[in-house]
């Protein structure tokens, strides 16, 4: 073909491609001027539609242009850098100094001592037993672990991960409320079942807690977790958006797919302190299990109700542990007000928890398990200071996965797929999280967290009081 019938095409296809581009313009603004949703479009059609393009991008792109390193919320770049960094085994070190304002009300600072305890003086923490009555206590060695997130709210290939990487770095693995799945089991570490307010994996047909389900879990875990509150959303139960409920995961938790898996906003059968013992020992006798309850504090009021009814009953109905989640913590989905304004975050309520736990004489007996933004090691000694046995974080290890802090995990678009089921087009999958390196991430992050938090402390405690669980 000539030169001049090459031109004369190319003007042909831009003809078309502009033709096309302006029809489509020109649908979008009789669409925009005709529709009552959107003030801002129908006033300005067409260009209006830049507003919610440019919002969405600012969800990714903040983070890297104009918020600061001290910024953000949830975590600021600067801890979750530090979790990059520390999963990958990089090191906490930094340079020049820090932007941390230690002159800002509130900032953690911990007492240096003048003759710091040596490296080579460390003492490795002894295990702790919780539920030692029990008749299979459970033995904990970390004082660092994965907090609840049920299949469904995390992928497979992220649960898989984190499977993995619990069994090897030797750190317990709580499934959360979505029930005990087969990629839980492929690490072969220690797991924590928890039992939301749906029951589901523990449920009978008519969606009660099953005594013969309750045994057949029992088998694959260490111990019982009754979930009351989660710091995101008290006085509501779980969530997951119908795009969620996939095949397996409607088998798993035994509901039907493709539908919302609504919990209720309480256990229909915990209607008081009494309710919630029974349900304890009922659950420790059936299984042989130690027991404990996941909750948010707004008060003291309701622990102290609960020693109180323990001290009535008698020591032996008390629960093995007590996980407390702050009310700043993490979901997969949750109503905003809740998330925003109920209960109390773990900074006031760890204290308010352990000192109740010390005036009903429970303390020896009830193991407290802290949650709550604990993803650094500053925060992890904090909370060992003022009282907890063990600490859990769930989005410090999904940091540890690669997320980037997308704000997406109620929906089916998480940009690393830790929230979002792989998909597959074609045959070929869409979103996949990559297995390596996130097992050996998920395995190193609290290892470097629990040397770190050495680091942080050893500086602070007496010689041969503190041990680092390394
Ligand atoms: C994706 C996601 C799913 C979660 N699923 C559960 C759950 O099933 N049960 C539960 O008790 N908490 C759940 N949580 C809350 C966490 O276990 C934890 O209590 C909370 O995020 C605070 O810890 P963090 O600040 O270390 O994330 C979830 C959190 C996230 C981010």
């Amino acid at each position: 073909m000539s030169v001049t019938g090459v031109v004369n095409w190319g003007v042909v296809i831009m003809g078309w491609i502009a033709g096309i581009v302006m029809l489509a313009l020109f649908v979008m603004f009789i669409q925009d001027i005709f529709q009552k949703e959107h003030a801002v479009r129908r006033n300005f059609p067409v260009v209006g539609r830049l507003r919610y393009f440019l919002e969405r991008q600012g969800d990714y792109f903040r983070q890297y242009f104009f918020a600061n390193d001290r910024q953000e919320m949830p975590f600021n770049r600067a801890a979750r850098s530090w979790v990059y960094r520390t999963s990958k085994n990089l090191g906490g070190i930094i340079g020049f100094g820090s932007t941390n304002d230690l002159r800002e009300p509130g900032s953690l600072i911990f007492v240096n001592a003048p003759y710091a305890v040596l490296e080579d003086e460390r003492k490795t923490a002894p295990p702790l037993v919780i539920g030692p009555h029990c008749e299979r206590p459970f033995v904990a060695s970390k004082i660092v672990n994965i907090s609840g997130m049920s299949f469904g709210a995390v992928s497979a290939p992220a649960v898989r991960a984190l499977a993995r990487g619990a069994a090897e770095a030797g750190i317990w693995m709580n499934t959360g409320e979505g029930g005990l799945s087969p990629h839980h089991l492929e690490g072969g570490g220690d797991l924590i079942f928890q039992i939301g307010t749906a029951k589901y994996g523990v449920r009978d047909p008519e969606g009660r807690l099953s005594d013969a389900r309750l045994r057949e879990v029992a088998q694959h875990i260490r111990a019982f977790e009754i979930k009351l509150a989660q710091g995101a959303k008290p006085g509501r139960g779980g969530v997951l958006p119908a795009i969620k409920v996939t095949e397996e995961i409607a088998q798993i938790r035994g509901i039907p797919m493709g539908q919302p898996s609504d919990s209720p906003n309480r256990h229909p059968d915990i209607k008081n302190d009494d309710d919630l013992l029974d349900m304890i020992v009922r659950i420790r006798t059936v299984t042989g299990l130690p027991v404990g309850i996941k909750t948010v504090l707004g008060s003291d009021a309701a622990i102290r109700s609960l020693c109180e009814a323990i001290a009535r009953r008698g020591m032996e109905s008390a629960p093995d542990f007590i996980t407390l989640d702050g009310g700043d913590g993490g979901s997969g989905a949750a109503p905003q007000v809740l998330a925003d304004h109920v209960g109390l975050p773990l900074n006031e309520a760890l204290p308010m928890l352990v000192d109740t736990l010390i005036e009903s004489g429970l303390r020896e007996r009830v193991r407290v398990i802290a949650s709550g933004k604990l993803v650094t090691s500053a925060k992890v000694a904090w909370a060992l200071c003022m009282g907890a046995d063990f600490t859990v974080t769930a989005r410090g290890f999904m940091f540890a996965l690669g997320c980037i802090q997308s704000l997406q995990c109620h929906q089916n678009t998480c940009p690393t797929g830790i929230t979002t089921p792989p998909r597959k087009i074609n045959g070929h999958p869409q979103i996949m999280l990559r297995l390596y390196p996130t097992p050996f991430c998920a395995t190193t992050f609290p290892t470097s967290l629990l040397w770190d938090t050495w680091h942080a402390m050893m500086g602070y405690l007496p010689q041969n009081l503190f041990c680092s669980a390394m």
